[in-house]
């Protein structure tokens, strides 16, 4: 069964002036995966709310945006009002998540949180049900095409195991390096949610390569 599982492909990788033709390439995919840098989170600008919106118009896929910026508790909210499907925010730069995730809710947005690789998520167990999902890193955020980081999937595991005890419904997903190489060992640790850029939009056919990645995400998912 393949309905349980996304895949997101990440815009990071696609050709920003052809956005509208790049999109129409995925439209195979769950969620567009769209990456927010402010050049201060992370060492790199990617691009803002007015620019998101414009995608959003676009796109036939609902939207993922991945919040890499400074003071999101400031800043988040303004994408779930352009109408993002799901906003996520990273842990590490928000001053009270439970309540930046409340407010994305109640805009109407799902709600996410990030960690970074050297962050731990014992400290999200208690407030599992604030969030509709936690994004665990698999690379240092902030580029595209990164190597996998394998020693993120104990954490992963732990976090997947604590979600079921609790009867939670949150997603899990991993972002930086997933491939038809890797996908399996982040759905054998409980990821259900998959950002790929470069291995979706360096394919010869992105649709094609969604699909793939969906079957190894769904043989080898963690119950
Ligand atoms: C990294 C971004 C990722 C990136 C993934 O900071 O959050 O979403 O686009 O790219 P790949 O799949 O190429 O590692
Ligand atoms: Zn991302």
């Amino acid at each position: 069964m393949t309905g349980d599982i996304r895949i997101n492909p990440s815009i990071l990788a696609a050709d920003f002036v052809n956005m509208q033709a790049e999109l129409a390439r995925i439209a195979s995919a769950d969620f567009v995966h769209v990456d927010v840098m402010d050049n201060h989170f992370v060492p790199n600008l990617t691009f803002g709310p007015q620019m998101v919106e414009r995608i959003q118009a676009t796109s036939p896929v609902p939207l993922d945006v991945h919040l890499m910026i400074s003071d999101p508790d400031r800043w988040a909210p303004g994408y779930a009002e352009v109408g993002a499907a799901s906003v996520t925010f990273h842990l590490e730069a928000a001053t009270d998540p439970v309540a930046l995730a409340r407010r994305l809710r109640a805009i109407g947005s799902r709600a996410g949180v990030a960690v970074k690789p050297a962050t731990p998520v014992e400290g999200l167990f208690e407030v599992l049900d604030e969030f509709d999902q936690i994004l665990v890193m698999t690379v240092e955020p902030g580029f595209g095409g990164q190597s996998f980081m394998a020693d993120q999937m104990p954490k992963l595991a732990r976090l997947h195991d604590e979600a079921r005890r609790r009867g939670s419904q949150v997603w899990l997903q991993v972002d930086g390096g997933i491939s038809e190489s890797t996908i399996a060992q982040a759905a054998e640790a409980g990821a259900d949610t998959f950002v790929a850029g470069s291995a979706v939009f360096g394919a010869a056919e992105p649709d094609r390569a969604i699909t793939a990645l969906r079957r190894l995400g769904a043989d080898h998912h963690r119950h």
